[in-house]
């Protein structure tokens, strides 16, 4: 996906000196807290070697730059196109990566499940009629996504919307704004369900983060969706 990118204004880089990395966040639960809608092995695997991978590419990849490294991931995906061309390419997929998987964990919650209620809720009924069919488009769209990427409930300008991105790309376009959002990478489900994304797709729903998501609806409305909004969850660094 091609980003339309709007410098944003930021804090002034603090020196490279002061040693700033991206790290990985810690979960808010265990490893087996998902069981047995996402196995233990899978989230080990996932959080604790590959975004903990994504993690190390992008500090890597930043090393020689001291301007960049007080910068976040976010920005970073934002001004892709101001990048030095050596790293564009590893900084779009392991800063995405980063972003992406942060959000990721704080959408699931082993207290999850149920029905979004609320704001949320009720822009889901008016944006797809019932969360019914919400549930079901959000499927669809998922299982029609060919290839690794991520699948998106998003707020944009004219409401709510259901979007895929291939690899590890963010949604920056058009000022949306995510949330809610499962990983499509055959890693995020192979152990349990191989290729069958569609079961995956289907079997998740009990772990989902409502109330994350709710906040995040919240913030989206009442921040203007044309600025990157700055959030809590954020990813993290050191
Ligand atoms: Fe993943």
């Amino acid at each position: 996906m091609a980003p339309s990118l709007t410098l944003k204004k930021e804090p002034a880089p603090r020196s490279a000196q002061t040693g700033w990395k991206h790290r990985l966040p810690r979960l808010q639960y265990a490893y087996d807290a998902l069981e047995p809608y996402i196995d233990e092995r899978t989230m080990a695997v996932h959080h604790g070697e590959l975004h903990a991978s994504y993690v190390a590419q992008l500090n890597t990849a930043l090393a020689p730059f001291a301007d960049l490294q007080s910068r976040s991931a976010l920005w970073l995906l934002r001004n892709l196109d101001s990048l030095p061309g050596a790293i564009r390419g590893t900084v779009r997929a392991s800063a995405g990566a980063h972003v992406n998987h942060s959000l990721f964990w704080n959408a699931l919650s082993p207290k999850g499940g149920g029905l979004p209620v609320g704001a949320l809720g009720e822009a889901i009924a008016r944006g797809f009629g019932s969360f019914e069919d919400f549930r079901t488009r959000f499927e669809a769209v998922g299982a029609a996504l060919s290839g690794a990427g991520w699948l998106w409930l998003v707020k944009n300008r004219s409401g709510l919307a259901i979007l895929t991105t291939d690899a590890h790309d963010y949604p920056l376009a058009d000022g949306a704004f995510p949330l809610l959002l499962n990983d499509l990478w055959d890693h995020a489900y192979y152990l349990k369900h191989e290729k069958r994304r569609a079961d995956y797709l289907k079997s998740w729903w009990p772990v989902v983060n409502w109330p994350e998501a709710a906040r995040r609806y919240q913030h989206a409305v009442h921040s203007p969706v044309t600025t990157f909004p700055r959030y809590p969850w954020t990813p993290q660094r050191s």
